[in-house]
């Protein structure tokens, strides 16, 4: 199959990418098209054939269930029965993240196809902020599957470009909306009613919305904690994955370059073999961290320059990951980040890329 990649640089091109993503969708294939995290692998999430074939460009195991996006927020009926002890909560939290990168699990609608839940009676619903994916959704008129567009475990792309490099050859249609805001999946939490009068927001995946942003409207319970990177090297690698019952598709090793990659807790934790190459994925070069002076690198590959900011690490990490893998290095060490806010999403995505 022959894949296009249509501009939106105009508002007239623009039109004809909407126009030919809606058809595809309607006519129940698959588009790529860009959201304000990473790009998506679009189709019909009410049509089953259609959702069979984001599984199969992907290469995706059938256990691994799909985000509905919807077409606006009233479209939440639809899709999801909201219990009454947390529809304050629910409604609260739509209020301040919607459209955006918030991912809530939901017991599911019947009518939502079990292709989509991977046979759980819950469901991932988000409302993305993309004024692209949202003019689609809204022209579609439906809810619209669709996971990061990689193949699967693999690094999800922030860019037509990577899409293209994973999925070529396999979809029709790649509508370019340039690079992505976030740069990383959206934040997906589960709501409990609390205890006491606060709900429970269990983060299953940590994202561009925070544990600080989501404080403010309930007690933000956070996934086991993993050991520290030291112990990972000694041991078998592991990472803070909820149990899997939990979130599926959350495996321990996802977001992963082909060249093996190992996230160190500290410089003292390197002793490179000679003969070996490697290349240093640094947080800000900061000399000071003592990782540039390891090693006579082959390649130093910087999230943030200077001061160091978490909001231009996380939408440079995966493009940087990208051309990491491209340089044919045997390992690439990586230094951490900082966890406080954003930080935590790209600690737990280089976790993930070392497992
Ligand atoms: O930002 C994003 O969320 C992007 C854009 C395209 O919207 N999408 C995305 O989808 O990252 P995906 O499929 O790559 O990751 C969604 C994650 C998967 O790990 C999946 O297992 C989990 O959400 N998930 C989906 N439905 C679930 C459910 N009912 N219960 C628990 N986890 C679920
Ligand atoms: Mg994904």
């Amino acid at each position: 199959m022959e894949t296009t990649l249509l501009p939106t640089d105009t508002p007239e091109l623009a039109k004809e990418a909407n126009r030919r993503a809606v058809d595809l969708l309607h006519r129940g294939e698959v588009v790529a098209l860009p959201t304000e995290t990473v790009y998506g692998l679009a189709a019909n999430g009410e049509n089953e054939d259609a959702v069979a074939k984001i599984f199969a460009a992907k290469d995706r195991p059938k256990e691994d269930p799909l985000i509905l996006h919807l077409p606006h927020a009233e479209y939440l009926s639809e899709v999801a029965e909201v219990p009454e002890e947390i529809s304050g909560a629910i409604g609260q939290l739509t209020q301040a993240f919607w459209p955006g990168p918030l991912t809530l699990i939901l017991p599911k609608h019947p009518r939502v196809s079990p292709l989509v839940t991977a046979g759980r009676d819950t469901v991932a619903v988000r409302l993305s902020a993309h004024p692209i994916f949202s003019k689609i959704a809204r022209l579609a008129g439906c809810a619209i599957a669709a996971p990061s567009a990689n193949r699967f475990g693999r690094i999800s792309p922030t860019s037509a470009s990577a899409v293209l490099e994973e999925l070529s050859g396999r979809i029709p249609l790649i509508v370019d909306g340039g690079a992505c805001s976030c740069g990383l999946e959206s934040t997906i939490i589960r709501v409990e009613p609390g205890a006491k009068t606060k709900p429970h927001f269990h983060l299953l995946r940590p994202g561009p919305i925070t544990r600080d942003a989501l404080k403010e409207w309930g007690k933000v319970i956070l996934p086991k904690k993993a050991k520290p990177a030291r112990e990972q090297t000694a041991n078998a690698p592991e990472s803070p994955a909820p149990a899997p019952q939990e979130a599926p598709g959350l495996f321990a090793s996802h977001y992963a370059p082909a060249t093996p990659l190992r996230l160190l807790a500290s410089p003292d934790d390197f002793q490179p073999e000679p003969g070996k190459r490697y290349a240093l994925l640094s947080y800000k070069e900061d000399p000071k961290a003592g990782y540039l002076s390891l090693h006579p690198w082959e390649e130093v590959v910087t999230l943030s320059p200077g001061a160091g900011k978490l909001a231009e690490a996380a939408v440079r990490l995966y493009f940087v990951l990208r051309q990491l893998d491209r340089l044919g290095v045997d390992e690439i060490i990586a230094e951490p980040v900082s966890e406080a806010g954003l930080g935590l999403a790209i600690m737990d995505r280089l976790r993930r890329a070392s497992s």
